[in-house]
């Protein structure tokens, strides 16, 4: 058991991180961290969030243990699907082919480099622009490495993975002409300012780790970036209940469309 006042570390996280972990289900998060302090020794709150202040090593990996950054190409691949069969015409018979895409909370690049593939079944290489963000710096770096395993790989068509993987011992590496069509950038949801005009959202399986209230705020913000007619895909286990209120209508359980 930490020892220690667990509401003043919130505090200290916020002043170093601009992490605001009130805005994350709190057993949950609580729990992780206890174990990660553990695992390093610490007897209390305040002694780790000092360790933090002078360890760039400790604060890295507070960072990076805090966010779960699990992910895979082509995850869920029923949802993808629909994405090939119907979002992606339908966003390009409404909006054009140079069309504004925001992977938010994209962790190790499965997710944006999935959307560079699905979309080049449908629009030329270079015409497809994705902007991908994350908060956490060590996992954007390891999607601009590019380098996966075999097991986040399996949801990839096997035509698109033999075009745009190569092999590098056990993993497999993402061609530049996929990379060269994503753009990395750090972005908090809770707190940075969202871009305007997209024409398609996609941010899965990051809301299930905020509370009601911050989920509610973040899913409000996304309709205000969304372009009227453009679409939300969000994660499984993440629906939105009063989607009207926001200005959304329910295309099925995973996609929204901005109707207002
Ligand atoms: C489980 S991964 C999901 C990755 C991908 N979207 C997918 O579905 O496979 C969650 C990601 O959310 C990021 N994240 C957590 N809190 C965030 C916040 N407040 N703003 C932006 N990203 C956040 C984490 O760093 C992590 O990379």
């Amino acid at each position: 058991m930490i020892q220690g006042d667990y509401e003043e570390f919130k505090k200290s996280i916020f002043s170093l991180t601009k992490i605001d972990l009130n805005a994350y289900k709190e057993k949950q998060m609580r729990r992780r961290i206890d174990s990660l302090i553990t695992r390093n020794s610490f007897k209390d709150y305040a002694g780790y969030a000092e360790g933090l202040k002078k360890d760039t090593g400790l604060f890295d990996e507070f960072v990076n243990y805090i966010t779960i950054n699990v992910s895979e190409f082509y995850r869920n691949p029923d949802q993808w699907k629909l994405m090939d069969t119907e979002f992606i015409p339908e966003l390009k018979k409404k909006f054009g082919e140079n069309l504004k895409i925001w992977s938010a909370a994209c962790s190790t690049g499965d997710e944006p480099y999935s959307l560079v593939m699905a979309f080049s079944r449908h629009i030329p290489l270079n015409k497809i622009k994705i902007h991908a963000t994350d908060l956490d710096k060590t996992v954007i770096g390891k999607a601009k490495v590019g380098l996966y395993s075999a097991k986040s790989l399996l949801g990839v068509p096997s035509d698109l993975k033999d075009k745009y993987f190569d092999k590098v011992g056990p993993s497999y590496q993402i061609k530049d002409e996929i990379k060269k069509q994503v753009e990395f950038k750090e972005h908090n949801l809770l707190k940075d300012a969202y871009p305007s005009n997209q024409d398609l959202i996609v941010c899965r399986n990051v809301l299930i780790y905020f509370t009601e209230e911050a989920k509610d705020e973040v899913f409000r913000k996304f309709a205000a970036s969304l372009k009227k007619g453009g679409i939300l895909f969000i994660g499984s286990t993440e629906q939105i209940m009063n989607y009207k209120d926001m200005g959304y209508e329910r295309r099925n359980s995973f996609f929204y469309e901005k109707v207002r």
